[in-house]
């Protein structure tokens, strides 16, 4: 992260996060990572979930360097493995006694014409970015009822709100996604468990410069459709985590909030 924005992002202010047990999954690069960083920086204690063995390590190692004094976990698991699930919410009861956030980060991009879509690909995406979301909240969730309350935030998507060509899995993942967390945050609200979506726009992380790469996304037309007039970046959308997470969004569940530099409201 460069000093400069270091320098945009907030420090320690929000309320209720110090000491807050985070459990956040896909937190080896990218939106996962930026969140586990801005969390961290709060004063909460980290559990960091992928399947990527290795990077989550490095990413591990990058954040205890930075912050010494904080306590940061790590499980490897894939979140479409609702019994892998179970076993990492379980050790992160285990470590630190309960849940407090759950991120919901995890997930994969499908970006292909529907009509070569294959069943294997379908379910895939299907597995991971809704299933998964449902596995993780189900755990940690109940988890939550017995302390008292909690708070789940997933990352799905703009495409949870609006559609494009070549995603169908995706999109329809991600309005689940979006669906998923409204019926959880009417259900769980009894035990003060508060459920919202987060819905980012093209945001500069490996995902989204590996479809630019692939030719599947054309930089410049985002950047010229995006009212902002640019991408945004993971810090960014991790700000929206902390206020969505903290006490200054008491009131707030069962919402779907963007952070797209305007592209959904853009009608051209
Ligand atoms: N980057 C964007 O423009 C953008 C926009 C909207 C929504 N999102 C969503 O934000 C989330 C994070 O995206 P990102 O851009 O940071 O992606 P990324 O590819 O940079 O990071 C995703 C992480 O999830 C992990 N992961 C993938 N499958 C997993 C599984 N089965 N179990 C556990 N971990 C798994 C990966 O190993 C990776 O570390 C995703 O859900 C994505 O759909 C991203």
């Amino acid at each position: 992260m460069t000093p400069a924005v270091i320098g945009r992002m907030s420090a320690g202010t929000l309320p209720g996060l110090a000491g807050k047990v985070v459990f956040n999954t896909g937190a080896a690069r990218g939106i996962g990572h930026a969140m586990s960083h801005a969390f961290v920086r709060h004063g909460a204690r980290l559990m960091l979930l992928d399947v990527d063995q290795t990077a989550l390590g490095k990413a591990r190692d990058a954040l205890q360097a930075q912050f010494p004094a904080a306590e940061i976990e790590m499980c490897v698991a894939s979140i479409a493995d609702d019994r892998a699930v179970e076993r990492s919410v379980a050790a992160t009861i285990e470590r630190f006694g309960r849940i407090d956030i759950l991120l919901n980060n995890a997930g994969i991009s499908m970006n292909k014409p529907s009509l070569d879509v294959t069943p294997e690909e379908w379910r895939q995406t299907i597995d991971i970015d809704l299933s998964g979301v449902f596995y993780c909240s189900q755990a940690a969730a109940r988890r939550m009822v017995g302390q008292g309350g909690g708070v789940i935030l997933s990352t799905a998507s703009m495409f949870g709100l609006v559609s494009a060509a070549r995603r169908a899995a995706y999109c329809a993942s991600k309005a689940a996604v979006v669906s998923l967390c409204k019926t959880l945050a009417v259900e769980w609200a009894e035990h003060n468990i508060r459920v919202n979506a987060i819905c980012p726009g093209y945001i500069r992380t490996a995902l989204v410069d590996d479809l630019i790469a692939r030719g599947a996304l054309d930089e410049g037309v985002i950047e010229r459709r995006t009212p902002l007039g640019r991408l945004g970046t993971p810090e960014e959308v991790a700000e929206m985590a902390l206020f969505l997470a903290s006490d200054a969004a008491a009131y707030i569940t069962g919402h779907a909030m963007v952070a797209d530099g305007g592209f959904t409201a853009n009608g051209f």
